[in-house]
């Protein structure tokens, strides 16, 4: 069988690296603060996530979805701004979002390989990874998984359609991505009966009109078909209620068909390139349990708020350490500015705390929590006021479980520009006032 070979070629890379929990999201306040979080939000890089993960999950994760920076050498900014004209891009306010620049093909490929062969090793027997890549690279990252998996093990090359404006005017317009679908044996999940689709109604005349349609064999109808191999979905720039503003963002559709098919509720799946959380965020809601990391802090504070918002599981928050003969430098824990307890109004009513915040914290806030019992160590989040899509954060109030005991409440702000902000409010004494 063919092999790529490339000079710096490495499919091991050794990293000896361990998982520390900052934080523990309770979304809505459920299950605070006893309920076992089996979900996990990773920040670091995913060569030494996976490398920490692999003594308790190697062989153990049903479903991978990869959506790497594609080799496109560009840099992919964020957009924090609100209500901004979609058709005036100078306009736009930017952020640090990912950048996808490489020395050359080598580079990239040393960046690729050794991830896609931890992730070869975490997956279950019956489990499949989908690489979602384009024209930039998909062609080696076929025969790196064809090298890894097996070339029989190739369960479909999926591709992804979409419109969108394009200036290229010397070549037809690029506009699909590719998705390549592996199994890890011959024995694996794919739930054909999920993803049935209607089919199309040229059929469904056809076959009322003739007995002769098909051949005379005339297929299910009311059951639907299994979807084809090529996949239309709009672009999330198209669908506005999904939209973080987090570069490349792939429709939620789009996972939810991938989950559907190649993973059970109850599984675990994870998505080690994970953005705005997209793959999270379907996995919650569809009841499979969930891994996602991603080096940006950006995109780590993108899914924080996005999984508080919009599904209901309880997750963790989790940095990667190397240990002392690690090899990357990996982002540390970020230092929060303190904030002022006068800026909070603190107030008993029924069953806890009401706490204000001061007006001046509100411009340009993405979301804000709240510990109910600050420990000084993992963060316990019972409360959360996030952004609504499209709009501005006006929520100033949030009420907070009142917990016995002396530890301070902590809230916790995130700006839009990435900064965050935290202060420590002694609980007001029983009984009704504020402080
Ligand atoms: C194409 S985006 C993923 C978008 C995501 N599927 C979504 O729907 O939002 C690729 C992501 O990979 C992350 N990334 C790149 N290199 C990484 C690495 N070595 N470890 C972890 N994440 C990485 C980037 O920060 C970026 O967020």
């Amino acid at each position: 069988m063919p092999v790529l070979w490339w000079s710096s070629k490495q499919s091991t890379a050794r990293i000896s690296a361990a998982l520390q929990t900052e934080s523990l999201v309770f979304p809505g306040g459920k299950g605070y603060p006893d309920a076992e979080a089996l979900n996990s939000v990773i920040l670091g890089d995913n060569l030494a996530v996976m490398s920490a993960l692999l003594p308790a999950y190697a062989g153990r994760i049903n479903l991978i979805y990869a959506d790497p920076p594609f080799y496109t050498n560009r840099r992919y900014p964020a957009r924090i701004g609100r209500g901004e004209d979609s058709r005036r891009p100078r306009d736009w306010k930017l952020a640090e979002g990912y950048p996808d620049h490489w020395r050359d093909l080598d580079a990239y490929l040393d960046m690729l390989y050794p991830r896609l062969v931890l992730m070869h090793r975490l997956l279950a027997p019956t489990g499949s990874l989908y690489l979602h890549l384009d024209w930039h690279a998909n062609a080696y990252a076929r025969v790196l998984l064809d090298e890894i998996f097996g070339a029989e093990r190739l369960l479909n090359e999926i591709i992804w359609v979409y419109h969108g404006p394009s200036p290229i005017r010397s070549a037809f317009n690029r506009k699909h991505d590719t998705i390549l679908a592996y199994t890890k044996s011959e024995r694996y999940t794919f739930n054909a009966d999920a993803v049935r689709q209607p089919y199309d109604s040229s059929t469904v005349k056809a076959f009322a009109a003739t007995p002769k349609a098909g051949f005379g064999k005339k297929p299910n109808l009311e059951r639907g078909k299994v979807p084809e191999d090529w996949w239309y979905f709009p672009v999330v720039a198209r669908l506005h209620r999904e939209r973080t503003g987090y570069p490349t963002q792939k429709p939620q559709a789009l996972l939810e068909r991938i989950l559907l098919a190649s993973s059970n509720p109850g599984d675990l799946v994870a998505d080690f390139f994970a953005g705005s959380g997209t793959m999270a965020v379907a996995a919650a809601q569809l009841g499979r349990n969930y891994i996602a990391s991603d080096v940006a802090p950006r995109a780590v504070q993108t899914m924080r708020a996005r999984l508080a918002g919009e599904t209901t599981a309880s997750f963790k928050v989790q940095m990667v350490q190397t240990q002392p003969g690690g090899e990357d430098g990996l982002p540390q824990s970020s230092q929060e500015r303190q904030l002022s307890p006068e800026l909070f109004s603190r107030e008993i009513v029924e069953g806890g705390v009401r706490i204000t915040l001061d007006a001046s914290l509100l411009p340009n806030l993405e979301y804000w929590e709240a510990d109910p019992a600050w420990n000084g160590n993992v963060f316990r989040s019972a409360v959360q006021v996030v952004r609504p899509r499209r709009k501005l954060l006006t929520a100033d109030q949030a009420h907070v479980p009142l917990v016995p005991g002396s530890a301070p409440i902590c809230v916790r702000l995130i700006y839009a520009n990435g900064e965050m902000a935290q202060a420590l409010l002694a609980k007001p004494a029983g009984g009704a006032g504020s402080l």
